[in-house]
């Protein structure tokens, strides 16, 4: 059985979480690779419907062991309140599992995300606000606490003190704020310490284990490539990695023991945020997507920008995640819009070109070159076979494979588990 790393494709909210639910009902182990609860996974069965921050989209098959991986940065306050809600629900939260090696979101760092996103004034990057920027900042500077700090109180305490020190310096100096009370954050994580202690493991053992019995662990990763902070439309992006590289490190499975890639795309293009957005649309159709689609974060509320279906940018997804395979979803979303547009190239200070500028400012002047197809005018989220697709609709995902140069091995054409149409094994 194969590892099978599951990451997004274009700006995040492909629908990650619809298809790691669905590829779960055949998995052993679910894996969370990174981000934080910026994430917003949307989940629709049988059970009801769910938006997971931080836990995996595999929690609802119950015989998967669900990970949250050391890639992660974990708000405690958020992860037990998605812990709860599961529960009420009926949704059973025995087999989940949390890395000791994790870091966690502090109180410090959402006033940080929020006081830096002040300061950015006309060049904010329209961050979810959850700190995740600086609680990554903070791992790599090494002030992050981590999971397992919450096992050792004492050790919790010391380490706490060493770094509020220089954090309320830096509030009360820099930013002309008031300090955080070191007392009150210590309390209110030693309560998290006791809800979160028997979850806490380390899952490296676990992973070494389901591979040498060559079960089937998904990679779960968030947000998607183009706000990879090497790869994405820097500094517009997101602080951990969302690629299949990312993947590796933030869920501690070794690059060469991954087998197959899977990436998720919309059959269209969104964003949250700001930054460039090459294919993005500022007119009726726009709109029009938008409401059939219910375009809105599932963290913040906010619309999300649209644009036509970018396959420069989705080439350039491709061979930087080395994906295998592609999985088209929201398909249905496109039913009633006459004709539908692929962005082939882009036209860059007169010239034309096929690779994905590194430079925003690049990216902002890119003009996007279309081809244009008949749309289907047909409802399609009934179809369960690709031939069973009417012809245009067939026509416009075989060209996006080609233009892509990765097969589509599935596509979903409804926000229900159920909703999936199999081309090809992804696994
Ligand atoms: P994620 O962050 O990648 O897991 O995606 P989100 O959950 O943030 O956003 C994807 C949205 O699309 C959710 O509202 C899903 O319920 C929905 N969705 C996923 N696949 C489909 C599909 O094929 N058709 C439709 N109409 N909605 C879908
Ligand atoms: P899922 O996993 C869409 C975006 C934010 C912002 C940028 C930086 O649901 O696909 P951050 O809070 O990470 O510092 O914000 O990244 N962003 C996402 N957009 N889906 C996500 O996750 C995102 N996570 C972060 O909107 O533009
Ligand atoms: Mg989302």
């Amino acid at each position: 059985m194969p590892v099978l790393a599951l990451v997004g494709g274009q700006w995040g909210d492909e629908g990650k979480g619809k298809v790691v639910d669905q590829l779960a009902e055949s998995a052993d182990v679910v894996v969370r690779f990174s981000g934080g609860d910026n994430a917003g996974h949307t989940v629709i069965n049988h059970l009801g419907e769910f938006k997971l921050h931080l836990v995996p989209a595999g929690i609802f098959t119950s015989r998967v062991l669900c990970i949250i991986g050391n890639g992660v940065v974990i708000n405690p306050a958020v992860l037990m309140s998605e812990i709860e809600m599961l529960n009420k629900a009926g949704v059973d939260t025995s087999h989940l599992v949390i890395s000791n090696r994790a870091h966690l979101v502090m109180p410090y760092h959402l006033l940080l995300d929020e006081l830096e996103e002040k300061s950015r004034a006309g060049k904010a990057l329209g961050t979810t606000k959850r700190g995740i920027g600086p609680a990554f900042a903070d791992k790599t500077n090494r002030l992050g606490i981590r999971t397992c700090d919450l096992l050792d109180k004492d050790g919790l305490k010391e380490r706490l003190t060493m770094v509020m020190d220089s954090k309320n310096t830096l509030f009360t100096k820099v930013y002309d704020a008031p300090p955080m009370s070191l007392d009150k954050i210590y309390d209110e994580y030693c309560v998290y310490a006791d809800f979160l202690a028997s979850y806490i493991k380390d899952t490296s053992v676990l992973l070494t284990q389901a591979l040498a019995r060559k079960q089937l662990v998904i990679m779960e990763g968030a947000q998607g490539a183009l706000l990879d902070p090497d790869f994405g439309t820097y500094p517009y992006g997101t602080s951990s990695s969302p690629l299949s590289a990312g993947g590796s490190l933030g869920a501690g499975i070794a690059p060469n023991r991954i087998d197959k890639v899977l990436g998720i795309f919309k059959a269209y293009c969104t964003r949250v945020g700001n930054g460039p957005m090459p294919t993005e649309l500022f007119d009726a159709t726009g709109d029009e997507i938008r409401n059939i689609a219910h375009e809105f974060g599932t963290t913040t509320g906010r619309p999300r920008r649209i644009g036509w279906f970018d396959a420069v940018a989705a080439r350039f997804s491709c061979f930087i995640n080395g994906l295998t395979s592609v999985a088209l979803t929201r398909l249905d979303v496109l039913d009633s819009i006459p004709s539908v547009k692929i962005c082939t190239a882009y036209e860059l200070n007169g010239e034309l070109i096929d690779y994905f500028p590194a430079s925003v400012a690049d990216l902002e002047k890119c003009r996007p070159v279309y081809e244009e197809l008949s749309g289907w005018n047909s409802p399609i989220s009934h179809v369960r076979k690709f031939t069973d697709l009417p012809l245009e609709a067939q026509r416009y995902v075989r060209r996006i494979e080609e233009l892509m140069g990765c097969e589509v091995g599935m596509t979903c054409c409804g926000p229900s588990r159920e909703q999936v149409i199999h081309l090809k094994s992804v696994i």
